[in-house]
């Protein structure tokens, strides 16, 4: 495994938005994720009190989710993780790495939201993110994922306008996909309301349904329900998966 400091440093350093987090934030302001969350919690485990949210980022999600659980978040990288105690004091978010967490406590709910598991590339680490995620769910706790679990394979490349707090960004953005790794790359130019230019990427790793739902399995969930939250059934390329802790 490599060291967590130097992946960490490794995740910041590739991506612009995680070395400006209220970039992140206000580039994710949009997002409905943690209303999807609260959705399945409510139709799957209505009586959940507490959760834990793995790869939480700048707590975004865990801001609104806090509204109705007892929250805990946890993240590796210690900027994004600095601009949550700065902008969202009353949360708990604490620095650690999903591969080997152990924070003593087991919760009614366990997540990992907005891709933070396929940050994760490799099939031994990825399980032991899976034992993370065991080690701190109550028996019955509900697992919710967000994750994809298809490519996207578009060749062309697409352009879209940012909102950002200093003016519009104009990004381009290219996917590229290794089918040997399941690395999905994003590849991102950024011009950038001060006219400056900037390039980043971003490499996710697909795990297609049946292989993640080995992974759940093998650490004790059993799959409740896969779908893309867009009423549609499964149809990639992101999937939220619910699942329940079925050990004591
Ligand atoms: C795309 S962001 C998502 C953040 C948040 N869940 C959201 O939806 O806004 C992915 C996050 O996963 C975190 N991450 C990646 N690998 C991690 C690991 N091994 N342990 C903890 N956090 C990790 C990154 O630091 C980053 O903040």
């Amino acid at each position: 495994m490599t060291s967590p400091n130097t992946e960490a440093e490794h995740v910041e350093a590739t991506n612009l938005l995680y070395r400006d987090p209220a970039l992140y934030d206000a580039v994710q302001s949009d997002s409905t994720s943690a209303e999807m969350c609260q959705t399945l919690i409510e139709l799957h485990r209505p009586d959940a009190r507490t959760l834990i949210d793995f790869g939480c980022g700048t707590g975004r999600d865990l801001e609104i989710l806090a509204k109705r659980f007892e929250c805990i978040g946890v993240d590796f990288q210690p900027g994004m993780v600095d601009h949550a105690h700065q902008v969202r004091p009353g949360l708990d978010i604490r620095t650690g790495d999903m591969r080997t967490a152990r924070l003593g406590k087991r919760m009614d709910v366990v997540t990992c939201m907005g891709n933070s598991l396929a940050y994760v590339h490799d099939s031994e680490e990825i399980s032991q993110v899976f034992t993370t995620f065991a080690a701190h769910a109550r028996p019955g706790a509900l697992l919710v994922l967000c994750s994809p679990v298809a490519p996207i394979t578009q060749a062309e490349p697409t352009v879209a306008t940012v909102d950002t707090l200093r003016g519009t960004a104009m990004v381009t953005i290219r996917h590229e996909w290794d089918l040997r790794t399941q690395i999905n790359t994003m590849h991102r130019h950024w011009v950038l309301p001060s006219g400056d230019e900037a390039q980043d990427e971003i490499r996710r790793r697909v795990l297609f349904p049946r292989e993640l739902e080995r992974y759940v399995e093998d650490a004790g969930f059993e799959v409740l329900d896969m779908a893309d939250g867009t009423g549609a059934g499964l149809t990639g390329p992101t999937a939220y998966t619910v699942a329940r802790y079925t050990r004591d």
